[in-house]
């Protein structure tokens, strides 16, 4: 059991609260506030208890100065303050004299935001590579390290594994309740047992696919993912996006788990509807079809439980949704005890308005799938346990 942030006396500490706020931004715009939604319960109770609270997060990857200018958490500031009903100060720095004298000019109750830890990868990856002396110094700056980024919780990086190393240290609400929920999906051992894995960040993904395939029944692969298998098993894939370099490895997880992959039949393209077995070399699939939803939805119907991560389709393209919406309608139709995960699939649902009839909508992609392959998180064997 990990220490939570109960466990502390916070009253006039210096917290640093590692929170996920890699919200999707358009423009500098936010486009789904979830992820910080999802983190106010614990830095509202933070400031109850009359700590200063200082916020860490990153925002997407930042590779150059010009990665900066759209991954900024400047318009982070103004929505969390709307739900913390308080001001939220901001630090353009992740690392100077002038954030050190902001943390130190914090009053009981006060709450600093500092900008993406990512903007130090800038300098020699320093926070992705979990950097000592980067570690060190936003150490220095607090007394409590409490990770609630649970989404992140993967990552051996300096704000996520790096500061538990010179600090007392806990998890969040956010981090216990996903692991709570996960764990009791995980351990009710009810069959059959489905994974839906979609979504564009294969290579995340894949390397995860065969210890899944031991525990699950049945995986389930839609999603710009399938077409790396489509391929593997030999299929006409046109032009949609493949993962060269995961053919071999697909290829072999086939002829491992013949009866155990499902892949889709049938892709929409373009405004038409394609069989995968009539798809030419310009093809590109969107969206699955109405087939592979039919040959989905049976499987999903005698499901106990079903984790599902990444969605169906370019959803966020309306022309392209369907495929996703009748999953998930058909989770919900049969009543399966469901976790959704990743930061699309997440936002897909959490747009609409049946999103609580699923069992738990996490906040964690990769983290997600880390845990439930492995059991464990990196961020998480990071801080201390309850004596
Ligand atoms: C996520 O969106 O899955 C988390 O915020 C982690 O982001 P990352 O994949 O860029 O580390």
């Amino acid at each position: 059991m990990k220490k939570t942030i109960r466990d502390f006396e916070l009253n006039s500490k210096r917290v640093i609260i590692r929170c996920d706020l890699n919200v999707p931004m358009k423009d500098n715009v936010v486009l789904d506030d979830t992820r910080i939604k999802s983190s106010v319960r614990t830095i509202k109770y933070a400031i109850k208890s009359s700590a200063k609270v200082i916020l860490l997060s990153h925002l997407g990857k930042v590779k150059s100065e010009e990665d900066k200018k759209s991954n900024s958490l400047k318009p982070v500031v103004e929505i969390l303050s709307k739900y913390l009903n308080k001001e939220v100060i901001f630090s353009p720095d992740t690392r100077s004299t002038s954030l050190t004298e902001k943390v130190n000019n914090l009053k009981d109750g006060n709450v600093l935001l500092v900008e993406n830890t990512r903007f130090e990868d800038l300098d020699n990856n320093k926070e992705s590579n979990c950097d000592e002396e980067l570690s060190k110094y936003w150490a220095s700056l607090g007394d409590i390290f409490i990770n609630d980024a649970y989404a992140s919780s993967h990552r051996n990086h300096a704000s996520v594994t790096g500061i538990p190393k010179y600090l007392p240290s806990g998890i969040g609400f956010l981090v216990e309740k996903e692991i709570k929920k996960i764990d009791s999906l995980v351990n009710s051992n009810t069959h059959p047992y489905i994974v839906i894995l979609g979504g564009k960040k294969i290579s995340d993904k894949i390397v995860l696919i065969e210890n899944l395939l031991k525990k699950c029944d049945k995986l389930i692969i839609g999603g710009a993912m399938s077409f790396t298998f489509l391929k593997a098993a030999g299929k006409e894939v046109g032009s949609s996006i493949v993962s060269e370099e995961h053919i071999t490895f697909s290829r072999d997880m086939l002829s491992k788990y013949p009866d155990k992959i499902i892949l889709p039949k049938d892709f929409v393209v373009d405004n038409t509807v394609k069989d995968i077995k009539d798809f030419t070399s310009k093809d590109i699939g969107y969206d699955i079809g109405p087939k592979t939803v039919k040959l989905f939805t049976k499987e999903i119907k005698d499901a106990k439980r079903v984790i599902m991560n990444g969605p169906m389709g370019l959803f966020e393209d309306p022309r392209y949704s369907s495929g996703t919406d009748k999953i998930l309608k058909a989770l919900t139709k049969y009543k399966v005890k469901t976790v959704i995960g990743g930061g699309d699939t997440a936002n897909a649902v959490n747009s609409l308005d049946y999103s609580d009839l699923f069992y738990h909508v996490s906040t964690g992609g990769g983290a997600t799938l880390k845990y439930l392959e492995s059991g464990r998180l990196i961020g998480l064997d990071a801080i201390e346990d309850k004596k």
